[in-house]
């Protein structure tokens, strides 16, 4: 059924309808469709006929006009509540431009014949479209002065896919107007891959998704380097791009502090139960009942992974005054002479640590480093703390070890299935993966969703390397790309 009321909302808000009594807008909803396209497909045309006009509901709709060179161009971006195509309620001219769906979007048709209908029955109507249409030539021609800039921009441009404010922010500060950045909120896969065609350079990151069939289509955009603004690269094929000449670089390191001071506040907060102490606090209570917690002084701290993280760690609980017992396939030279740092054995680390911190990548050897057999293993009341890769860890075991008490607490950045929900709001829906909404019913449980790295240091580091990786590339700089020697 249709969202009448919404729909009559939204109507009144533009000039053109705004005038209109209920009857006339009664008809006019009446008449109206509602249509869904999904992210990248296109909804009209430029030059096309049109006969309708849209009025965007949900979603956002990229604007595009072909420029001097034949390329499409990005004019305006629509969002909801916003009309498109009111021109062919009046005449029947051409579509002035493309309409592409940049998400998930849903909109309102209407078709020119009942608008005249309903334009012939409103005497007074007449009178405040002209108002609107005047407006409408203002709009206009400030649009065609854009459009002479944008075709007059012999900048490079970027389409960065997955956006989120804090990145562009991070990433506008940096490029100091260097490159024409294009920001699209989608993530890049077989379904949006058109949305990168017109740009040589995309930014991607972790959930964007290239499959062999993926990276053809891109080449066949025009688009030459994939950059990518984090370390990992799974979920890209690299063999595909080298294949089809397109470049691919990352960004390696960008601020260990960030992720190791992230797991110290994991730590922190759990061992002082900061977060139950505030919850508290809001309700007016103000009892100390249930939140003892323990001096860091002394305690021993296991550290899987004594790489660029799992050192700045060591450093942070070493001010504590802990005692570190470290664990790596290499032993750091350095940090083996430290003081109270010790290298052991993994069957020492789980039997003898206060807290545990994971600091090693995922690989095949590392999946489910940690499982029942470990946790038997471990300190009565133990920390767990995981920054790194959710699949170092079996939640399963994990939430029985809570469940038996054995583990006291845990502290996690990172989820086996986060790809489903990490970064994203769903906080009007349910969460139906029933380990993640278990996880987050433990008192002692802390869930951060992977903002280990979200510093502005962090942010600002991976948005510099990444226009780095750019620049190298246009000097026609090669050597340190994921493509290097695959063709
Ligand atoms: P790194 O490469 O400097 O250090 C990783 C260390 O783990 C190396 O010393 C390596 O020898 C060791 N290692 C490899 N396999 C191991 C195994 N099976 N057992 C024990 N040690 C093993 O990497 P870095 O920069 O310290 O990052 C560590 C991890 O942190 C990354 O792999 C990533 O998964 C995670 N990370 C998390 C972020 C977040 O936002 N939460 C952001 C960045 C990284």
């Amino acid at each position: 059924m249709k969202n009448f009321e919404r729909l009559q909302k939204m109507l009144k808000n533009v000039d053109i309808f705004s005038s209109l009594n209920n009857n006339s807008l009664k008809l006019l909803m009446d008449k109206m469709r509602l249509i869904v396209f999904e992210p990248g497909e296109v909804i009209c045309k430029e030059d096309d006929k049109g006969s309708s006009m849209y009025l965007l509901d949900t979603g956002e709709i990229s604007v595009l006009k072909k420029g001097k060179a034949g390329k499409m161009i990005e004019i305006t971006t629509l969002k909801p509540g916003e009309v498109a195509g009111i021109m062919s309620l009046f005449e029947k001219e051409p579509r002035s431009a493309t309409l592409k769906a940049m998400d998930r979007v849903e909109l309102w048709e209407m078709d020119a014949k009942t608008f005249k209908r309903i334009f012939d029955n409103n005497p007074g109507f007449s009178q405040s479209i002209l108002k609107v249409l005047s407006g409408y030539l203002r709009k206009e021609t400030k649009i065609v002065a854009e459009l002479r800039s944008y075709d007059e921009d012999n900048r490079l441009k970027i389409a960065v896919f997955d956006s989120k404010p804090y990145m562009e922010k991070a990433f506008n500060e940096k490029n100091r107007e260097r490159y024409a950045l294009k920001f699209y909120k989608p993530h890049l896969n077989s379904d949006t891959v058109s949305m990168a065609e017109g740009f040589k350079v995309i930014c991607l990151f972790v959930n964007d998704i290239l499959d062999a069939p993926t990276v053809e289509k891109l080449k066949n955009y025009g688009v030459e380097m994939i950059a990518l603004r984090c370390a990992g690269f799974n979920n890209i094929d690299i063999k595909a791009c080298g294949k089809y000449g397109i470049s691919v670089a990352r960004v390696p390191a960008y601020s260990p502090y960030a992720v190791a001071e992230h797991s110290v506040a994991l730590m922190m907060a759990l061992n002082r139960h900061i977060s139950r102490a505030n919850s508290r606090i809001k309700e007016g209570n103000f009892s100390l009942d249930g939140l003892v917690g323990f001096d860091m002084f002394g305690k021993t701290i296991g550290v899987i992974g004594t790489g660029k993280i799992g050192k700045c760690l060591i450093n942070i609980m070493l001010g504590y005054g802990c005692n570190i017992l470290a664990y790596d396939l290499y032993r750091d030279k350095t940090l083996s002479e430290t003081r109270h740092v010790s290298y052991v054995g993994l069957d020492e680390l789980y039997g003898s640590s206060d807290i545990i911190t994971l600091h090693a990548p995922l690989t095949p050897e590392s999946h489910h480093l940690i499982g029942d057999k470990e946790i038997k293993n471990m300190k009565q009341g133990v920390m767990i703390i995981n920054t790194s890769r959710g699949g170092l860890l079996d939640t399963r075991a994990l939430i029985n070890g809570l469940l038996n008490g054995k583990i006291g607490s845990a502290g996690l950045d990172v989820y086996e299935e986060e790809s489903r929900y990490f970064f994203e709001d769903h906080s009007q829906s349910v969460i139906a993966d029933e380990t993640l909404a278990r996880l987050t019913t433990f008192n002692n449980v802390l869930v951060t969703s992977h903002m280990g790295f979200l510093t502005r240091e962090a942010l600002g580091n991976i948005a510099e390397t990444t226009f780095m990786n750019i620049a190298e590339y246009e000097k026609g700089i090669r050597g340190k790309e994921l493509t290097n020697g695959i063709s």
